[in-house]
């Protein structure tokens, strides 16, 4: 049983806490920045997490990410976002899938999130069984994260793992978000 996880980030947030994610879930775990994310997911990954900060209420677009980094992120103005991946991936009947993003704390009563949106490309293009969506908070754009937001995102990670152990074969459909 193995996981990948993939993450988008601007200023290292939201890689963060993908690596907090990645410590989480242990044994069998692949970390990869989406640049260099594969396509289509290897053969024998049955977890895939994917994340990404959220830009203007969903997942980024090129046009946010260059603003970001005329806000001051020391990005790749070249790569792609976790949009852009997904859109690439094939449909899949057995992969699990459960999405994260970061975003400001301050506002978190307002709706919009990475996460969700990432999800409903799943659901829409049917690239596998979306399993859970999490949101991850930030103290302003450029971050930092907020006080324990990282010890959150590894124990995601570990019940991710759990979830997948206790069912065998994967998550079981949980359909699910659990954002604070
Ligand atoms: C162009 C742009 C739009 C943003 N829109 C939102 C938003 O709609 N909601 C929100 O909570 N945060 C928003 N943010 C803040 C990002 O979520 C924040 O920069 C991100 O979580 C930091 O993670 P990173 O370091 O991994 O990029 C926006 C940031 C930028 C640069």
């Amino acid at each position: 049983m193995n996981t990948l996880v993939v993450y988008e980030s601007m200023w290292g947030n939201t890689k963060a806490v993908a690596e907090a994610v990645a410590r989480g879930v242990g044994e069998g775990v692949t970390l990869v920045g989406v640049a260099e994310a594969p396509t289509p997911v290897p053969e024998g990954i049955d977890l895939l997490v994917v994340g990404g900060p959220t830009h203007a209420f969903s997942l980024t677009r090129a046009s946010t990410r260059r603003d970001a980094i005329a806000k001051g992120a020391a990005a790749n103005p070249a790569a792609p976002g976790i949009r852009e991946w997904l859109e690439q991936l094939p449909t899949s009947s057995h992969l699990n899938i459960a999405t994260f993003d970061t975003r400001v704390g301050s506002v978190r009563h307002l709706p919009g999130s990475a996460a969700k949106a990432a999800g409903k490309e799943v659901r829409h293009h049917h690239l596998g069984r979306l399993v859970e969506t999490m949101s991850f908070y930030v103290n302003d754009m450029s971050g930092p994260l907020l006080d324990g937001e990282a010890e959150r995102a590894h124990a995601w990670g570990q019940s991710l793992a759990g979830m997948r152990a206790a069912h065998g074969q994967g998550p079981t459909q949980l359909g699910g978000s659990d954002q604070r």
